[in-house]
């Protein structure tokens, strides 16, 4: 029997998991474009490559999806910018592939009454959460004890402490395991990447922090464990390629076939695990306390890691200033819960004010 046809709207659709998201949409039939997004890339190529009438650079991308009428939307933009149509697709109970784990972050609680006022389905791109939810899924959700996230390490893994004030942006930006986007890349090399990612675990599994562990797994072939209350725990293991979690979220839940070669146990596969360092990696521990915390806490450790990135792409601060930025404004802001979107983003511009004030050139 023939697959429905589902229409994807691809939000970034010019970056990292785009550029993927459209690779898997050209090889099944069953998919078709309905609309593309992108910050400031021009998209007229892209859009007739793809017969999409439905595109928009940059802006609010409400109107957009609302004129595509999606079945599916992949956000696969980065950062707080895709707030937006995260909430928009979990209010209108459209499905949402959410690779943007900057909004799920941000505005958690909003995307949590959201997605029950929608009932729609929420389907995470990340690889790791992707692994959760498919080690998770048919399960009563009392079994499961812990969820363990696993972390490549990032380039300066065994870089020593000292050291780390004058590591460079193309070093930081050699990423061991996954190629990526500059925002996640230097993201991971902080171990910001998997603080955000413990918090996105927290509002799409519904579990304390105290039940979301982080371990450093240097090959990245197990994506992440679920530990079930009788001891046993059950892995999801893979190349990374993030093919295999896009191409999962498109097309649930049939699981269609990707180009994606199987393990192969005669290759040398290494699984060795080690606890992070979060005295190198300060940034896993900030996160924590800011999901902790609650409130917009975890909306400023977002905005303000996002300041302290990109100026560390910029040359204008060193790397472990990102950070102090973030520490310093996560010290700054009230934390105070945000009742609606305008409110979250006034939390959004107050930490990114006072990182932006922190900065010191280096
Ligand atoms: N890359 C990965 O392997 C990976 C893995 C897991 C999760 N993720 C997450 O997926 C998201 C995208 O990561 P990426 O690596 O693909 O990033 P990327 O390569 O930097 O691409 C970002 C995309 O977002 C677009 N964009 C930026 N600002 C926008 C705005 N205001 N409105 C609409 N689009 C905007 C960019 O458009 P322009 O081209 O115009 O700048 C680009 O298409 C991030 O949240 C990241 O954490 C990525």
């Amino acid at each position: 029997m023939a697959a429905d046809r589902r229409r994807v709207a691809i939000l970034g659709a010019t970056g990292s998991i785009g550029r993927q998201a459209l690779e898997v949409v050209s090889a099944r039939p069953e998919l078709d474009v309905c609309a593309l997004a992108s910050g400031s890339t021009d998209l007229e190529a892209l859009a007739s490559a793809y017969g999409v009438s439905h595109v928009q650079v940059g802006g609010d991308p409400v109107a957009l999806l609302e004129a595509a009428e999606p079945d599916i939307v992949l956000n696969a933009v980065v950062g707080f910018a895709g707030v937006r149509a995260t909430l928009w697709a979990l209010e209108h109970g459209v499905t949402l592939a959410l690779a943007n784990k900057e909004s799920l972050v941000a505005a958690g609680d909003l995307a949590l009454d959201a997605w029950k006022r929608g009932g729609g389905l929420l389907l995470p791109v990340d690889s790791e959460h992707s692994a959760v939810f498919q080690c998770c899924e048919g399960r009563a959700p009392e079994t499961v004890d812990s969820i363990v996230l696993t972390a490549s390490g990032g380039p300066f893994r065994e870089r020593p402490l000292h050291e780390l004030d004058a590591v460079t942006v193309e070093e930081a930006l050699a990423h061991p395991t996954w190629s990526m986007g500059p925002k996640i890349t230097i993201d991971s090399a902080t171990l910001a990447n998997k603080g955000l990612e413990v918090i996105e675990a927290h509002f799409l599994f519904g579990l304390p922090y105290d039940r979301i562990e982080v371990v450093v797994h240097p090959s990245s072939v197990v994506h992440a464990i679920v530990r079930l209350r009788d001891g046993a725990a059950l892995a999801h293991l893979g190349y990374p390629d993030m093919r295999v979690p896009i191409s999962f979220a498109l097309t649930y839940p049939e699981r269609r076939e990707t180009p994606v070669a199987p393990l192969d146990f005669r290759a040398g596969l290494t699984l060795e695990f080690e606890p992070p360092d979060t005295e190198r990696f300060p940034l896993l521990r900030l996160a924590r306390e800011a999901g902790e915390r609650g409130g917009t806490y975890p909306c400023a450790f977002n905005a303000a890691n996002e300041v302290a990135v990109e100026a560390f792409l910029r040359g204008l601060v060193r790397f472990t200033d990102i950070a102090t930025v973030v520490e310093d404004a996560l010290g700054a802001v009230d934390g105070a819960p945000a009742r609606d979107l305008d409110e979250l983003v006034e939390a959004d511009e107050e930490a990114r004010r006072h990182a932006a004030g922190r900065l010191t050139p280096t």
